[in-house]
């Protein structure tokens, strides 16, 4: 089959998958559907609401790691519906849903404008365009045919009779028919409601069905046609004044009836054009252009903005009824760099990426904006802080007691609201990669990039200061560790074996020094003392000396007994600081030799062999590829080992 045939094909099941008949009745009709399913004629927050649900929820509680480390135990909501798209941003998301579980039903919120607030690039707009795009694979919802604001058909039901059909089908019937409908009723039906058609419409963010955006407008063209229509010029003419039928009801609180009003930086408007927003939450109504009266508004408003706009409004008292009707949610930047790596990926993978990227360049960039993003500690330094953030068990050089994270977070408020966005990040990988003649970025060319950028647009000269000191110093010093142990790795046969070993026998020593035992050898099945210059060797890896040794490793040998105890497995990873200890010990231990093999002039043919055979292992087992093995190596050569 040629292309064209076979996307023919496709075009056919397309459209044969379009052709399910669209409800067309009456009253009648609509009320047996009615009977049967009661949420055909949810509100907006709860239709809304539901179809997130619908694709799933899980709580992560106190048994999964994550969950653990990062959020004191206290047990996060992970929506389905959001979670392969937004990353670190659970907590916000949590305060999300609140508000559209409480407005669905019908709690104050449901008189509410959801206001997102953030710093650039945080993510509030793409949020907000996932939340539409649900939306759109809802069910089609039963309107009034023709309605230029999609209403519901219950509308039809005269308030006499309400009280009685609420007590039949135990649901509440909210709004009147709108002027275009009712005019329809009285002079197309002669007032007979059950005569009026009824038929289905679905959501729709391009076709604006449903969803009505409302951008920043310049104050001098603001003009409320926009947020809830206008008389069309050209029909008064052909009708009275008062006629609706020269109504454009194409406003946004038109368009977005039934579903959601979106607000862009919604506080660049003057306060005037937000007044209908009042109504529109307290009253459920808007105003109607011309002399015609309230129309019912049924929707969810989202708004967004950042911190600046939103103190200036709020500092204005005059604002104050609007501000009694905003719900706000900060949609902070993520500070678990782990997370931002993946927000990275997903903007990578979106565009036509071709290129190389070398194992640790996210991340070298993600812990860049994570540094940028913390607020100072008084009790650890910042890349400190940026690891327990990311859910490291950190034990500070020399100290035994581990730092908590939730200390860290009480110390400071509003953290991830300043520091770099993501777009600034994914900006520099863009001109890394523009000026790598090797179509591939790496840590090395990130980090240059960064700075290059840094100097051409952080203007705040405290910032800037800091960021290059980030890039120049503290992410220097973490890169070029993190590399010497990607290429002892990548030089020691059999390196998790080994770090296994000295893993086993640590606990086998510390253990018994613990306890005033003895170790049984484990060939020779002997007992001996516990080898305490071998325990030293490793303690003063991660700078444990003198009377710290004895608090760490009473606090090794119960943190793994109390894992085995629940049945869970243990290895050299187990417990951070532990695994860092033996990663520096191994690293250490080929020091010397990894100097000699990979400064290229001193290389004997021996050498040569054991340099080219660590070469294939970067490349077949860690991700890089030849051009970013030798820019690596290159690098280690000139930065690692310069001194000696
Ligand atoms: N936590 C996150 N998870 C996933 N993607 C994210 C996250 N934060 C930002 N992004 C991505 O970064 C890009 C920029 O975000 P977006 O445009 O939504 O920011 P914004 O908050 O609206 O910023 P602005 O205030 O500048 O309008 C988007 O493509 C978005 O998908
Ligand atoms: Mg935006």
């Amino acid at each position: 089959m040629t292309t064209t045939n076979k996307f023919l094909k496709s075009v056919k099941e397309h459209r044969d998958s379009k052709k399910v008949e669209k409800f067309q009745g009456k009253l009648k009709e609509y009320l047996q559907l009615l009977e049967k399913n009661p949420a055909i004629a949810v509100l907006a927050h709860k239709r809304l609401y539901k179809q997130i649900m619908s694709e799933g929820m899980f709580t992560l509680d106190e048994t999964n790691k994550r969950c653990n480390k990062l959020f004191n135990g206290e047990s996060v909501k992970i929506y389905d519906y959001f979670s392969s798209q937004f990353f670190g941003m659970e907590r916000p998301l949590e305060k999300v849903m609140r508000f559209l579980h409480s407005a669905s039903m019908k709690g104050e919120e449901s008189r509410q404008v959801l206001l997102l607030l953030g710093p650039v690039g945080a993510g509030k707009s793409a949020l907000i365009e996932h939340i539409k795009m649900a939306l759109e694979s809802c069910d089609p919802i039963y309107v009034l045919e023709g309605c230029p604001i999609l209403e519901e058909p219950l509308h039809l039901i005269p308030r006499s009779l309400r009280d009685e059909f609420t007590e039949m089908y135990d649901m509440k019937i909210e709004g009147d028919l709108c002027p275009v409908c009712r005019h329809r009723l009285i002079n197309e039906f002669a007032g007979d409601y059950t005569q009026f058609p009824i038929t289905q419409a679905s959501f729709s963010v391009r076709g604006r069905k449903g969803i009505g955006v409302v951008p920043p407008m310049d104050p001098n063209t603001q003009d409320t046609s926009l947020l809830i229509g206008s008389e069309d010029i050209s029909k008064l003419d052909l009708y009275p004044e008062d006629d609706p039928r020269v109504l454009s009801l194409n406003g946004a609180f038109n368009v977005g009836n039934r579903g959601i009003v979106e607000f862009v930086e919604v506080f660049k408007n003057e306060i005037e054009f937000l007044h209908t927003m009042i109504t529109a939450t307290q009253e459920k109504n808007v105003p109607s252009p011309g002399k015609q009266a309230m129309i019912y508004f049924d929707g969810v408003i989202l708004a967004h903005c950042n911190e600046a706009e939103w103190n200036k409004f709020k500092s204005e008292h005059t604002n104050e009824a609007i501000l009694d009707r905003i719900v706000r949610v900060n949609i902070p930047y993520t500070l678990e760099f782990e997370q931002e790596v993946k927000i990275y990926k997903k903007l990578i993978d979106r565009s036509d990426f071709n290129y190389h990227i070398a194992p640790h360049t996210l991340e070298v960039a993600a812990m860049f904006a994570v540094l940028s993003r913390l607020k100072p500690s008084k009790k650890v330094d910042a890349l400190t802080k940026m690891k327990i953030y990311n859910g490291e068990e950190i034990v500070e050089s020399g100290l035994i007691k581990k730092v908590d994270i939730k200390d860290l977070r009480d110390e400071v408020e509003d953290e991830g609201m300043t520091g770099i966005s993501t777009r600034f990040v994914m900006k520099a990988i863009d001109a890394a990669l523009a000026d790598s003649t090797k179509n591939m970025i790496t840590p090395i060319s990130i980090r240059d990039s960064l700075i290059k950028q840094v100097k051409e647009q952080i203007i705040v000269s405290d910032d800037r200061k800091f960021f290059l000191q980030f890039l120049q110093k503290t992410l220097h010093e973490e890169y070029l560790s993190l590399l010497e142990k990607e290429i002892t790795k990548a030089f020691v046969t059999a390196y998790d074996e080994q770090a296994e070993s000295l893993f086993n026998n640590y606990l086998d020593h510390a253990e018994a020094y613990v306890n005033s035992t003895k170790v049984k050898d484990r060939v020779t099945n002997e007992d001996m003392e516990p080898d305490e210059k071998f325990l030293m060797s490793i303690e003063e890896q991660i700078g444990i000396k003198g009377s710290a040794k004895n608090n760490f490793r009473a606090d090794i040998t119960s943190y793994m007994f109390a894992k085995l105890r629940r049945n869970e497995t243990i290895d050299w990873r187990s417990y951070g600081p532990l695994r860092e200890a033996i990663e520096s010990k191994l690293v250490a231990s080929v020091r010397d030799i990894s100097r000699i093999v990979t400064k290229s002039k001193s290389r004997d043919t021996k050498q040569k062999k054991k340099f080219n055979a660590m070469v294939q292992t970067l490349i077949e087992n860690y991700g890089y590829n030849e051009d970013s093995a030798e820019e690596i190596l290159k690098f280690a050569s000139n930065n690692l080992w310069r001194d000696s």
